[in-house]
């Protein structure tokens, strides 16, 4: 099993010095807990795939601590560099055309001319970043397939004997995996919601992005081919309450009168606040997974703002079990 260390001067040397070594690292990010490898080294990137089960199609994302890091690596035309200027750091990644000669291992962006690139606001995640010198290549910590880690303990349970050392440093207080944004065309398009919402981008574009969800012929995110995000208990979407048999998983005030005693009943936010519901929706899940439940019930979430991602979550889940 991999040791779990808190985040101090000393494990995040230790942390920056395993990935210049081409080991792997389990870290804290605002988003959601990340599987870091050196971008730079080929076999380091390799061992991330072999670790996940990830196929070998799905990109990663390049994780760098500065603006002019991201130049070094992706072609950050306007735009690009607008968006980074306004909304990094943060839980946003964007796709552009990648440098020649970057030295970004190419299995990294899957042989792919694009580059997803995103700086992390999670102070940890900066240090080890900084620390480490180079482009960090970090997909989200877990089984490929599986519910993304918003706890180091979740890493733990998810990938812990494939790693080297995992840094704790908190829950993810995002708590979704990052907005991801491709720049790399005529227009912009969000390829994957997350807590930066199509109204933060057209605040700073003028234009409002087109959203492509990756349901139809060719999609252009190879991440939304793949089943995704999903626990092992069926789910049960926009339900009332739960059925005998199930756990149930509420949003907003709840007539439930057992509801905060009884184990199989959690509330995303009793005061139905989106940040909050984002935050717990995966280790609510998580929990929720292991209780042996006929299927988790969950309430309908609004479709609006960080609704959108939640619900993209859900209905991904949802989906690959059918
Ligand atoms: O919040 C996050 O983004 C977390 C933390 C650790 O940063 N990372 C994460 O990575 O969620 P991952 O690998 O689980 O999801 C990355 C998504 C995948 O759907 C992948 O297909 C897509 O980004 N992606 C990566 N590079 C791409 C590219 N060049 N073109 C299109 N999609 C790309
Ligand atoms: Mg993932």
């Amino acid at each position: 099993m991999a040791r779990i260390v808190t985040a101090n001067p000393q494990s995040i040397a230790d942390a920056a010095a395993i990935l210049r070594d081409g080991g792997l690292i389990g870290l804290p990010t605002e988003t959601v807990y990340g599987l870091g490898a050196n971008a730079l080294d080929g076999k380091a990137v390799a061992k991330i795939f072999a670790a996940k089960g990830r196929p070998s199609i799905n990109p990663i994302i390049i994780h760098v601590a500065t603006i002019e890091d991201a130049e070094k690596i992706g072609v950050m035309n306007d735009d690009a560099r607008a968006i980074a200027t306004a909304l990094w750091p943060g839980p946003l990644t964007i796709i552009v055309k990648r440098q020649d000669h970057s030295g970004v291992s190419e299995l990294a962006s899957a042989g792919l001319p694009t580059i997803a690139i995103r700086m992390p606001a999670h102070e940890v995640a900066r240090a080890i970043i900084a620390a480490a010198g180079v482009p960090i290549a970090a997909p989200s910590a877990n089984a490929s397939g599986t519910l993304s880690p918003t706890s180091a303990q979740h890493v733990a349970e998810s990938l812990g004997d494939k790693i080297d050392l995992i840094i704790a440093g908190g829950g993810s207080s995002v708590g979704l995996e990052s907005t991801v944004l491709d720049l790399s065309g005529d227009v912009p398009v969000i390829l994957r919601p997350g807590a930066v919402t199509p109204e933060d981008i057209e605040r700073v574009l003028g234009t409002k992005p087109a959203i492509d969800d990756g349901a139809h012929d060719k999609p252009k995110s190879p991440g939304q081919l793949l089943r995704h995000y999903a626990p092992l208990t069926k789910l049960r979407l926009n339900a009332k309450g739960p059925e005998a048999g199930e756990a149930f998983l509420a949003f907003g005030p709840t007539m439930l009168t057992r509801a905060k005693l009884d184990p199989s009943i959690k509330n995303l936010s009793s005061s139905g606040d989106l940040h909050e519901a984002a935050a717990n929706l995966f280790a609510y899940l998580h929990e929720l997974d292991k209780g042996g439940f006929n299927a988790i019930a969950v309430s309908p979430i609004p479709d609006e703002g960080l609704g959108l991602a939640i619900n993209d979550r859900l209905k991904r889940a949802a989906g690959a079990q059918q």
